[in-house]
């Protein structure tokens, strides 16, 4: 595509929306009003007050060459270079996953159990990626230490620079890590949102998830469980009485997870938390007191 004659904030979106909806994306005017307020350096609120003003053309060739982009299926949040998460502004990069709205299920829980706010706890986030759910908790409970692990270098390195915009570098300590070795806790809490894609259905999951996000982040083995099992076998060890874990899994997942539960972490009580669309998400082991 070539820059042509500048056009007005309206005649931009309504471009951008109809290529959007004809290269298949599933929000096109969405994503045209972000990729377009991007271009312009501005909120999205400023495009709905201003329809008529007409754009700079280096501002319009930025939108096109973003528009392309989207169009060829690169996640608006690459495009962007941020995201948001659990309104929290994240720097993110083809290096982590796109933090997902599915996960704001297991942040609520983290905050129910870390009761009252001024609660003081040891929490772990294994396989923090960008850092979301790390910065999510750490910036609702003041007094909380979390501890968050990820395999990648490159993925820390994102979480690195996130947790310093964010200031809390003192309470967020990044470890690269294997789940949670050689970390020995005890935790109150731990979090993860492992990858737990399964290779069996490789041929059902959308292309441009494996086309551009990280495979270390989407692949869990033959059956999406190999990290989440791994991690079970840690728990024990590594949880403090009444301490609560939190798994997030993919949703045909929660009666094969359960069942590695019950062998890998007998006495501790399981359940699985529904995601507001009714599918299992998160399922809850809770350390007996005592
Ligand atoms: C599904 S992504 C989740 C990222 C982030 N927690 C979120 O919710 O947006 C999984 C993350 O786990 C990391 N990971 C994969 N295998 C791991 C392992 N064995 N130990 C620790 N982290 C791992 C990946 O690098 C990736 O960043």
């Amino acid at each position: 595509m070539r820059a042509q004659n500048p056009k007005r904030v309206r005649d931009a979106l309504a471009e951008g929306t109809r290529l959007l909806a004809r290269a298949g994306v599933e929000t096109p005017r969405r994503d045209a009003e972000l990729l377009l307020s991007h271009a312009l350096g501005r909120p999205r609120t400023w495009l709905f007050a201003h329809p008529d003003e007409v754009l700079p053309l280096a501002a319009w060739e930025r939108y096109r060459e973003a528009l392309e982009r989207r169009a060829r299926g690169e996640p608006p949040a690459y495009i962007l270079g941020e995201w948001e998460f659990y309104g929290v502004s994240l720097t993110v990069t083809p290096d982590v996953l796109v933090p997902r709205p599915e996960t704001e299920l297991l942040v609520d829980l983290a905050l129910d159990y870390l009761q009252p706010p001024t609660r003081s706890g040891r929490v772990a986030d294994v396989g923090t990626g960008s850092g979301a759910i790390a910065l999510a908790v750490a910036l609702r409970r003041p007094r909380v230490h979390v501890w968050a692990t990820d395999i990648s270098a490159r993925a820390l390195r994102v979480a690195r620079h996130n947790v310093r915009c964010h200031r809390v570098s003192d309470r967020v300590h990044l470890v690269q890590a294997d789940v949670l070795t050689p970390l020995i806790g005890p935790f109150d809490l731990i979090l993860a949102n492992l990858p737990y894609v399964a290779l069996e259905e490789a041929h059902v999951v959308d292309s441009r998830v494996t086309a551009f996000e990280p495979p270390e982040a989407v692949w869990g083995g033959p059956h999406g469980t190999v990290y989440i099992e791994r991690l079970l076998r840690q728990v024990p060890g590594r949880l403090a009485p009444g301490g609560v874990a939190l798994l997030e899994i993919g949703y045909r997942q929660a009666q094969r997870v359960l069942h590695l539960a019950e062998s890998l972490v007998p006495r501790f009580p399981a359940r699985v938390h529904p995601d507001p669309a009714g599918h299992p998400r998160v399922v809850e082991l809770r350390r007996p007191n005592g």
